[in-house]
């Protein structure tokens, strides 16, 4: 028997059509953003061609690019502001289904667009998930007003949870900053294990200038984990779930 080793975009694109079984014809829907994702939307433009009905809200106008391009019917939150579900990758993972998110920079309309949906599910190969959240940089969002003071507010913060890294801002050039759909800037945070997410995640809701963090908590429903012995599901898709 010849055995064949999945290539880490196989691997996407299996979890990416797993995730697309939950979709049905009249769904409401919210697009993610990533490379996993784009998987995603890249079947979904197939099955629409096919004749499938749905009406999607993209997390970042590259998703939105991408599904325009697709056929794919879109709207806005301000026209449709509740989704049955959202379909995203992720950065990071872990059992409970808590997740870093934000390596793409889309962090900000994700959350929202997640928060808005009945069911968000997360898509993601098997190399994302671990047994603590960290060892991905966590991104911040911050509004770039007073950027610096904000991120040492971040530092003074984290270090009271015993998290020390170094905070860098992302760059788009060595001479450009790179700057979010909403015009913000992203702080990549190497704390390393997080070993309370939930406490981290209130405390860098309340420092003025954080946007929003890519520690997304009790969002995701289930998780369609691509591994080479193909595809595991982690949490409750049946959609009756808390
Ligand atoms: C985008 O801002 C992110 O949250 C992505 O969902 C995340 O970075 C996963 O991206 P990949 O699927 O490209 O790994």
């Amino acid at each position: 028997m010849t055995v064949v080793a999945l290539s880490a975009e196989a691997m996407k694109r299996a979890a990416a059509a797993a995730a697309l079984e939950t979709v049905t014809h009249g769904m409401k829907l919210g697009l993610g953003t990533g490379s996993t994702a784009a998987h995603f939307v890249d079947l979904l433009g197939a099955r629409v061609r096919d004749g499938l009905e749905v009406l999607c809200v993209p997390t970042s106008e590259r998703t939105r690019a991408q599904a325009e391009g697709l056929g794919i019917r879109l709207s806005t939150l301000d026209e449709t502001p509740e989704l049955d579900l959202t379909v995203d990758g992720a950065d990071e993972f872990d059992a409970r289904l808590r997740l870093i998110k934000g390596g793409g920079g889309a962090l900000l309309r994700e959350k929202i667009v997640a928060a808005a949906s009945r069911r968000m599910v997360v898509i993601a190969d098997a190399t994302k998930e671990v047994r603590t959240l960290g060892a991905f940089p966590l991104p911040v969002e911050v509004d770039r007003f007073g950027a610096r003071s904000t991120q040492l507010h971040i530092e003074r913060v984290a270090r009271g949870l015993g998290l020390i890294g170094t905070i860098t801002r992302r760059m788009a050039a060595p001479d450009a900053p790179y700057l979010t759909d909403g015009g913000h800037y992203i702080f990549d945070c190497a704390f390393g294990a997080i070993d309370a997410p939930e406490a981290l995640a209130e405390r860098l809701s309340c420092i003025p200038g954080v946007v929003d963090h890519g520690l997304f908590i009790g969002l995701a429903k289930a998780i369609f984990i691509a591994g080479a012995k193909g595809v595991r599901i982690i949490g409750d898709i049946s959609g009756e779930g808390p």
